[in-house]
């Protein structure tokens, strides 16, 4: 659709009844979007629109919807960080292994082929405050892709999935660095992305609320994990979605109750709990077992309580002050050794997943889903 939009402008702007330069700068910024949304390439496949088999007045909230947590770190290897270094070292950044980090290993637009609707992704600006581009803490995820060009890759990706919705939660990263700084000026960037014409397209101008599922085909809801505390108040009124203020979102979080609209009491339930606090020295499967017992815990009620409100889950942990340090990979997966035989909390979840067969578990967020083969596909049978 957006490239209608570009052709239509060329149209206006020129005498050409046609014009290539459409296609080359949907190219071009589908390049830049790469090191993060991955390369771009239209597959068709039976996950890529499983939202096709339910009908269009399913109301958001009821709905399953398998996500990532930190979804913009999934090439972030030791090779990456070292292609990274020149930039990182601008601030004067030591950045830990890259282990600490990463979350996942395959690509935004990998993720949506195989079924993942909900994104989490952390902006700040660049070294040098020019544009906002994706972090892990300190952990600099590319200095070319910025979030304007990743939203381009949804956008085009919703075009040739017109069936499906997709939630994007967008989060302001503020351990980038020493001098990062969420300013005036940042914000209004954001602001300006959120609200150029391209997403008002693409982004459901609903407020406060979420709707049906017919009305939200081919298009983003927006969930705001951000304030724009530093500008006037009508710069934040102009933006559509639910506001999760990071001033509401307990951290670690067990059993967070978010009120995102006071006016009409909606409250989003949420399990943030991401290092299990463990005594220190505690071993993998420890750690496994009490993120495991906070994720079961969140999505029982979920399938019990509160039937009409948003349920946020986050399956995904670390442990890194421990010692030995419980890296996202490990919580996720184990650690390869007869200590964890059975796998991580994903492997965990695939059995518990099985019998809430028929029930709303809502909205849950993984690291490294795709490595239990089963995980994805008895989400989405649920
Ligand atoms: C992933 O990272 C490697 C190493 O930095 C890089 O060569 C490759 O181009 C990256 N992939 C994408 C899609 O950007
Ligand atoms: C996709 O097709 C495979 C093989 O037929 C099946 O096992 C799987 O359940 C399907 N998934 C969805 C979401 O329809
Ligand atoms: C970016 O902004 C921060 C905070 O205002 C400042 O400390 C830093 O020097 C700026 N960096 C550049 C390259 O201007
Ligand atoms: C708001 O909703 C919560 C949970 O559903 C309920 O406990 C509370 O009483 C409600 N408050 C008002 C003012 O309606
Ligand atoms: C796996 O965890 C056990 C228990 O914490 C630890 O002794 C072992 O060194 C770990 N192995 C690896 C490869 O991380
Ligand atoms: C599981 O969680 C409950 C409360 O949330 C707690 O009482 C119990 O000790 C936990 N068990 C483990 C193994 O973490």
């Amino acid at each position: 659709m957006w490239k209608s939009m570009l052709t239509a402008l060329a149209l206006c702007t020129s005498s050409f009844a046609s014009s290539p330069l459409a296609d080359f700068a949907l190219q071009k910024v589908l390049e830049d979007a790469a090191p993060i949304f991955g390369p771009y390439a239209h597959r068709s496949g039976n996950r890529s629109q499983w939202m096709k088999h339910y009908p269009d007045d399913t109301l958001l909230v009821h709905m399953n919807i398998p996500g990532t947590h930190d979804s913009a770190t999934w090439n972030y290897t030791q090779a990456s960080q070292d292609a990274l270094k020149g930039i990182t070292d601008l601030t004067q950044v030591t950045v830990p292994v890259p282990e600490t980090f990463r979350c996942q290993q395959l690509s935004l637009i990998n993720m949506l082929d195989m079924g993942i609707r909900a994104f989490d992704l952390r902006y700040a600006y660049d070294p040098t405050n020019t544009t906002l581009i994706f972090y892990h803490s300190k952990a600099l995820l590319s200095e070319i892709a910025t979030v304007d060009d990743v939203l381009f890759g949804f956008y085009q990706w919703l075009d040739d999935h017109p069936s499906e919705t997709v939630f994007l939660s967008l989060q302001y990263e503020s351990s980038t660095s020493a001098y990062a700084s969420n300013d005036a000026t940042l914000q209004l960037l954001l602001h300006n992305i959120l609200t150029s014409p391209a997403a008002r397209q693409y982004f459901i101008q609903n407020k406060d609320t979420l709707g049906k599922l017919g009305d939200a085909r081919g298009k983003i809801n927006l969930l705001r994990r951000f304030d724009l505390d530093k500008i006037p108040q009508s710069y934040t009124d102009a933006l559509p979605g639910l506001h999760f203020s990071p001033r509401l979102w307990t951290d670690n979080g067990r059993d967070i109750e978010l009120v995102y609209n006071a006016a009409d009491n909606l409250t989003a339930y949420i399990e943030d709990y991401y290092q299990p606090l463990t005594p220190m020295g505690s071993d993998a499967k420890e750690n496994i077992r009490w993120k495991y017992n906070a994720t079961v815990k969140h999505i029982h009620k979920a399938t019990k309580e509160h039937p009409d409100s948003l349920f946020w889950t986050f399956a995904s942990a670390t442990n890194t002050p421990n010692e030995p340090p419980i890296w996202p990979r490990i919580m996720a997966l184990g650690n390869g050794t007869e200590y964890t035989p059975v796998g991580g909390v994903n492997q965990f979840l695939v059995p518990f997943l099985r019998g809430q067969k028929g029930k709303r578990v809502g909205i849950v967020m993984f690291d490294f889903f795709d490595q239990s083969s089963e995980l994805i596909d008895t989400f989405l049978e649920l």
